[in-house]
């Protein structure tokens, strides 16, 4: 590990020649994907690679003027698409594959946006909630930027949930999901470790994208890296149930099993205020919403009071979701 830093530092400092596309760039400071002032968020593998929706990296530049990313084999083909904002700016879609890819530069996000200002800030996230999965081997810098150590955000978000949450059927993904919105809108840091068909009950293969069933270099489940988890959330949110009641999973073994995992998320975030949300259900035509596990959510939260912990609330979303949200024509 130490030794694999010492040779970053010295890539660092090296100038590379290299090919992006139809652009030279005649040189570029490479960073190599174990650099410690590369920020990844959210869940990352050890290639390092993700394909959960909303995980990602940032950068903090002084000087930026081009960036690349260089995409290693287990990128999804022939594309993923990874949202992208410069200075905490709203995100824009790139569809990015195996090998180079320009991300930040004349024929990519204009760097305009950053013009006159010494330092930036490169956030990056996959955007898919399938066919998502990014291996970053490198990121190449213009030779003259340096790279900075990135400082969170205050606020930070951890958002726990499944298809409803992870931006499924949404043309930008996750990057146009409530959860992502609302820490958009909170400048917050946001962590969304959703997945379409996730739920509390069953075991660790339903929680992993189907699409990565069977990738057995994970052995069916993502590790999760804990010490990643920075800076750590300020806030939890969690909406969860539906793929549960789609498996008729009982009232009574829902509530354990719910009750269960907040002890457990006890233990990696003692004092957090945790929002637990009942579903805004399933919305007809005519105006009605059929719900699951009504009433559970409330006796979910009533136990974690009896046990002591107040801060876990009940958000009441009844109404939040109707048709016309869903339906808009
Ligand atoms: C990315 O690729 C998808 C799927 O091919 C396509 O629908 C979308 O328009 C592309 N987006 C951009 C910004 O290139
Ligand atoms: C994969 O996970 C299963 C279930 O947890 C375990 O029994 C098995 O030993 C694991 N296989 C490998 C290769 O790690
Ligand atoms: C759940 O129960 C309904 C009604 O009894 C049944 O139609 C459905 O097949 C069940 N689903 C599962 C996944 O067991
Ligand atoms: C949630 O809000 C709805 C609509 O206002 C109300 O009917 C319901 O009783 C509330 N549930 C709880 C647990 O407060």
């Amino acid at each position: 590990m130490k030794s694999w830093i010492i040779v970053t530092h010295v890539l660092m400092a090296t100038v590379f020649h290299s090919v992006v596309g139809d652009t030279v760039m005649s040189s570029s400071l490479v960073i190599q994907n174990d650099d410690p002032l590369v920020h990844f968020h959210g869940r990352w593998d050890e290639s390092p690679g993700t394909w959960w929706a909303g995980s990602g990296f940032k950068l903090h530049v002084q000087n930026l003027k081009t960036m690349s990313i260089n995409l290693g084999p287990h990128t999804t083909a022939p594309l993923a698409s990874v949202g992208v904002s410069l200075d905490y700016d709203s995100f824009t879609t790139i569809n990015v594959s195996q090998g180079l890819n320009n991300i930040v530069g004349p024929t990519a996000l204009n760097i305009e946006q950053t013009e006159g200002k010494s330092t930036s800030v490169v956030r990056l996230n996959v955007e898919g909630w399938q066919n998502n999965r990014i291996n970053l081997e490198s990121v190449l810098l213009n030779s003259d930027a340096k790279l900075l150590p990135y400082t969170p955000l205050k606020l930070a978000f951890q958002f726990v949930g499944d298809s409803l949450s992870a931006g499924q059927f949404l043309p930008e993904g996750v990057d146009q999901a409530w959860p992502f919105l609302t820490g958009e809108r909170f400048r917050a840091e946001h962590n969304v470790n959703a997945q379409p068909g996730a739920a509390l009950t069953t075991d660790t293969e339903q929680t992993e994208d189907t699409g990565y069933f069977y990738t057995t270099d994970h052995n069916f489940t993502t590790p999760w890296d804990f010490q990643r988890d920075q800076p750590p959330p300020t806030h939890v949110v969690i909406h969860i149930g539906a793929n549960d009641a789609a498996q008729n999973v009982s009232d009574t073994e829902f509530v354990q099993v719910y009750t269960n995992f907040l002890i457990r998320l006890r233990n990696l975030y003692p004092h957090q205020p945790v929002f637990v949300f009942t579903p805004w259900g399933w919305p007809s035509a005519d105006g009605s919403i059929s719900q699951y596990y009504q009433g559970q959510y409330q006796i979910i939260v009533e136990q974690r009071h009896k046990a002591g912990d107040e801060q876990v609330f009940l958000v009441n979303t009844t109404g939040w979701v109707t048709w016309e949200d869903v339906f808009p024509e």
